[in-house]
Parts: structure tokens; sequence; C-alpha cells
């Protein structure tokens, strides 16, 4: 029979506790998720500013509905590149303090269409072990040597870089890691890559809105990264993705990203929409302080011998290392009304199963504590 290795591989991941199903949730609202006519509060969503659902947000998608449509009809070097993107991308550019920026429809198909686009026999990628699959696929998508250095560990890239062989070298990390919360060195980063004459590439998903007086990311630790990426589906509580780059970069992925070129643009409506976010994120200084005050007190409230990863951003992880364990121990969560999703190999490496808890603006003190209590009952 064809494709049998489908059901066969199916039942080997329930035997090691690794299948995914998905829940169907009725509403987000605030902090709380509904699902199955239960109310829970959330500490899995990376709506971490708290702007989903935020009324001159969902204002500005139903006027960037009236006038530019729901759908930008085709792909943008066609007719799909509108006024609402034109502005986004200009919005973009001067939070950011970069020359140019582009957008895509997620920041999946941002990392794959460059690194795709870049990834040819005269190139090498250096990524961090930590990587993101999307940028790991984009990377062994060509004819570029991939080289994966240990997790933040700068002394092995240096001693790598040394014996690089090709002319055009691209360094690619996340700015905070997304499964375990930890931020890279974007000074050390930046200073190796100008030492070696290569490029730096940061994945800012999980740093846009929340690093930064006014939530640039990486860029305001260092401005001379030299291309960002970030999704909008996360504190930016849209969706779609930008690259912020220089002008040669931006013009080489208009002619060569072929995500970018034979992809219909991001929805014109969600790119006015994402505009306002945007400055609200710049202004909303609070949200941020919020966040931070409440992983202060969460750290306060575990009990010594939980372990978490030091963070300055909002995902905060509790390694438990088993899958059943992990697995187990959110449930017993869920029967308190938490929703924490368990988070497995392969989206981390085997053996550190995990607790991924977001800290977002829209949680409270009495959360907070409700959590860390809970979390104390059902680890020890
Ligand atoms: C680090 C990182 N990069 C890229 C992505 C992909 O972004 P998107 O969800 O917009 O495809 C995600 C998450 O989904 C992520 O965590």
């Amino acid at each position: 029979m064809a494709f049998e290795y489908l059901a066969e591989q199916l039942a080997q991941q329930k035997l090691t506790h690794r299948f995914r199903q998905r829940q169907c949730i009725a509403k987000q609202q605030e902090a709380n998720l509904f699902c199955n006519d239960k109310e829970y509060l959330n500490f899995s969503s990376n709506d971490y500013l708290g702007l989903n659902q935020h009324p001159d947000i969902n204002h500005a998608l139903q006027e960037g509905v009236s006038k530019f449509g729901v759908s930008s009809c085709s792909s943008s070097l066609v007719t799909g590149f509108s006024y609402a993107h034109n502005v986004l991308e200009n919005t973009l550019c001067e939070w950011l303090n970069k020359p140019k920026c582009l957008l895509f429809n997620s920041g999946f198909s941002a990392n794959h269409g460059l690194l795709s686009a870049l990834a040819c026999e005269q190139t090498q990628f250096w990524l961090d072990k930590l990587s993101h699959a999307s940028l790991i696929d984009g990377a062994l998508s060509g004819k570029a040597k991939v080289k994966r250095f240990l997790h933040n560990n700068y002394q092995q890239l240096e001693q790598l870089l040394l014996k690089k062989s090709l002319a055009n070298n691209l360094i690619v990390s996340e700015g905070v890691f997304s499964m375990d919360g930890d931020q890279a060195d974007i000074n050390a980063l930046q200073k190796i890559a100008q030492k070696h004459q290569a490029w730096l590439y940061l994945d800012d998903a999980h740093s846009l809105g929340i690093i930064g007086e006014k939530g640039q990311g990486s860029v305001s630790i260092n401005p001379h990264v030299d291309i960002v990426m970030a999704t909008f589906g996360k504190a930016v509580a849209t969706s779609g993705a930008f690259i912020a780059c220089d002008e040669t970069l931006h013009d080489y992925l208009i002619n060569f990203s072929r995500h970018y070129i034979y992809s219909t643009a991001m929805s014109p409506a969600i790119a006015w929409a994402t505009n306002k976010s945007v400055e609200i994120i710049q202004k909303d200084n609070w949200r941020r302080e919020k966040i931070a005050e409440l992983s202060r007190l969460f750290a306060k409230s575990l009990n010594d011998n939980i372990e978490m990863i030091p963070t300055s951003s909002s995902i905060h992880a509790i390694i438990v290392g088993d899958e059943k364990k992990s697995l187990d121990i959110a449930e017993k969560l869920k029967a308190k009304g938490i929703w924490l999703t368990a988070i497995r190999p392969p989206t981390v490496p085997n053996g550190t199963s995990r607790l991924r808890v977001t800290i977002c603006a829209n949680h409270n003190k009495q959360d907070i504590k409700y959590l860390a209590e809970n979390i104390n009952k059902a680890i020890n």
C-alpha cells in the first residue's frame, strides 16, 4: 500500500508522547481563553503586549477594509503592493532606523524567503543551534554551506569563522530565543560579524515590541545589525512579517526571493491595522514595564527548586525534561483553569520538554501568583 509510513509515524508519535493535536479555541479575550465551554487563564499566548482586540487596531482594520479591501488581489510585483503596504514599510523604517523594509505573509516565509534567496554556492550560513525551523529550512534549501554553532557560544562561532573559506558569510541568530526566552548578545555578535566581514541577520520575532524603550527590538541594543526580520504575529498582534535591510538587499529580494515574488501580498487591511499597532507599541511603554514587573513577581513566587532560564523577555522556560511529565503537569494546570501548553521535541531538543510561560501585559498580579502557586504544587 502507498504511503504506509504515514500511519506508522503517527503511531510512533503516540508511543513517544509526541502526538500533536489542535484545540479549537472559541474565543480569546484579554488574558483568558474559552475552550469547550470552559474559561482558562492563558499563559501560552504570544500576544505579549496584550494588543489583540485593541479597539484602535480593530478600527484600523475596518478602515483598511473599506479603503483598500481585504485582499491585495495579486503578488506585490503585479498590483498587490498598495498605499497601505507602503505606509507600513515607511513606518517600520522610521521606527527601526533602517533604510528599507519589505513585507512578507509570515515570519516563516520571510526567513525562508531571505535565506533561500541568498543560498548560492559562494555563501555560508552560520546559525545558532537553537534557530527557528524556518531559518534552518531556509538555510538548507539551496547550495550554500551551513554550519550551526552551539547556542550563544560566540567563542565557538569565532573559532569556526577563522576557518571560513567563502567570501559571503551570514551569521544568523534570534534576538530572543522562542523556546528558551534567553537573549543573544547582540553587541558581541555585531562585533564578530564586523571583524570577520560577515553580515548579521537577526530574527526578532520575540524581541520586537518587548526590547527597547520604544519596542524596536535588537536594533535598540545595536543599530548596526545588518538585517532584521520580525513577524507581526506576536507582540504586534496582527499577522505577516517584514525584513529591514539596506537598499541593495531590498532590491535583490524583490528580484530574487521566490517567496516574495510568487505569493499574493499580505492583506492591505492587515497592513493598515499593523501600522496602527506599531504606533501604539511605540508610545505604550507601560506595557513593557508591566511585563518586566510581572516577570519579577513570577520568579519571586516560584519555589527555589524550580529553575527558570533568565530573560528580559516575556518568555519564561521551565525545563521539565520528560515529555510525559510535562504533559501531566500541563494537564494538572488545566484542571485548575490554567492554559499552559507543554512544549516537546522536536520543537525543543530531546530531553528538554518544558513549560513555556508567556507573561503578557494583560495579566495582573493575581494571575501571576495563582500561576506560580499551581506550578509549585504541580512540579514537586
Ligand atoms: C523565532 C521565530 N521566527 C519565525 C517565526 C514564524 O513567524 P510566523 O508565525 O509569522 O510565520 C516564529 C513563530 O512562529 C518564531 O518563533
